[in-house]
């Protein structure tokens, strides 16, 4: 199963990671130091994200995980907000059958019921089409919150299996991770974001919990496959102890 959890059983090492997400952070300042206004970098964020999708697929990233739109992200201006759904939508359609061709399975999470019906609808065709690839698993974050995911699931726990109202001790995590939207992904290895902030602004809060964090000051559109490469070093570098000593894992690797 793909699906480990990292507090029950110690994932496979691998050179590259296996899942990586991404905090796409930086568009507004990247246009805003250009004197453009901040839509400008949006734009351009979404030429960022294909260049990555792209170097992720031929470094054998199986899992890629973005952040497009937040639960909190409603609390900018009107104008703004439409912008970044009309953009969605734009590259939605714009882009589905280049990732179709490419091998790429999209799927897309978060609570999307807030929507337009006619957004919802395109999603909904897009990860159909593409439901049949297999070898980059993308995952657009949209209208996402890591706590709206952890209750969502609990709510959808219970409604399932009401008996764990009344036998609460039965209750564990691999019952509830089933119900998180990423159950069908391992844990991210490896989290990425941009922009210079150093927090994890309500992403994956239950899934990176073990996972290796990189923070880099470049804005999301001057992101690529250069500095995706960065990342990668860094991450190899990294001694993932999952709790143990250093002793023990070179006792392992002998
Ligand atoms: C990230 O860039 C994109 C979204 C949140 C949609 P920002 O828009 O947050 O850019 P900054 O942080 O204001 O520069
Ligand atoms: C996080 O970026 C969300 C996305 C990249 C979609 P924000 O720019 O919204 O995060 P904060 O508000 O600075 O924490
Ligand atoms: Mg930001």
């Amino acid at each position: 199963m793909s699906a480990t959890s990292s507090t029950l059983a110690i994932p496979d090492a691998s050179e590259v990671p296996r899942h990586l997400a991404i905090i796409m952070d930086g568009n507004g300042r990247w246009a805003t130091a250009r004197f453009l206004p901040r839509t400008a970098g949006h734009v351009r964020g979404v030429r960022a994200v294909r260049r990555i999708v792209e170097a992720c697929g031929r470094r054998g990233v199986e899992y890629l995980t973005l952040f497009a739109f937040s639960s909190e992200n409603w609390r900018r201006p009107p104008e703004e907000v439409s912008l970044l759904m009309r953009l969605f939508m734009q590259t939605l359609e714009r882009e589905i059958v280049r990732l179709e061709a490419q091998g790429v399975r999209l799927r897309i999470v978060g609570d999307l019921s807030a929507f337009d019906p006619s957004l919802q609808r395109l999603i909904r065709e897009a990860e159909e089409r593409t439901a049949h690839n297999s070898s980059l698993n993308l995952t657009i974050a949209a209208n996402y919150g890591g706590r709206w995911d952890v209750l969502q699931a609990m709510r959808h726990l219970l409604a399932e299996h009401p008996e764990f109202a009344t036998n609460p001790e039965a209750l564990n995590e691999a019952a509830l991770t089933k119900y998180l939207s990423m159950a069908f992904a391992p844990e991210p290895d490896l989290f990425i974001r941009t922009g210079g902030e150093q927090r994890i602004s309500n992403f994956l809060i239950w899934q990176l919990a073990y996972t290796e964090l990189y923070f880099t000051g470049l804005y999301w559109p001057d992101f690529g496959a250069k500095e995706i490469d960065a990342a990668f070093r860094w991450y190899k570098e990294r001694e993932r102890r999952f709790g143990r000593t250093s002793a023990q894992l070179a006792a392992q690797e002998k």
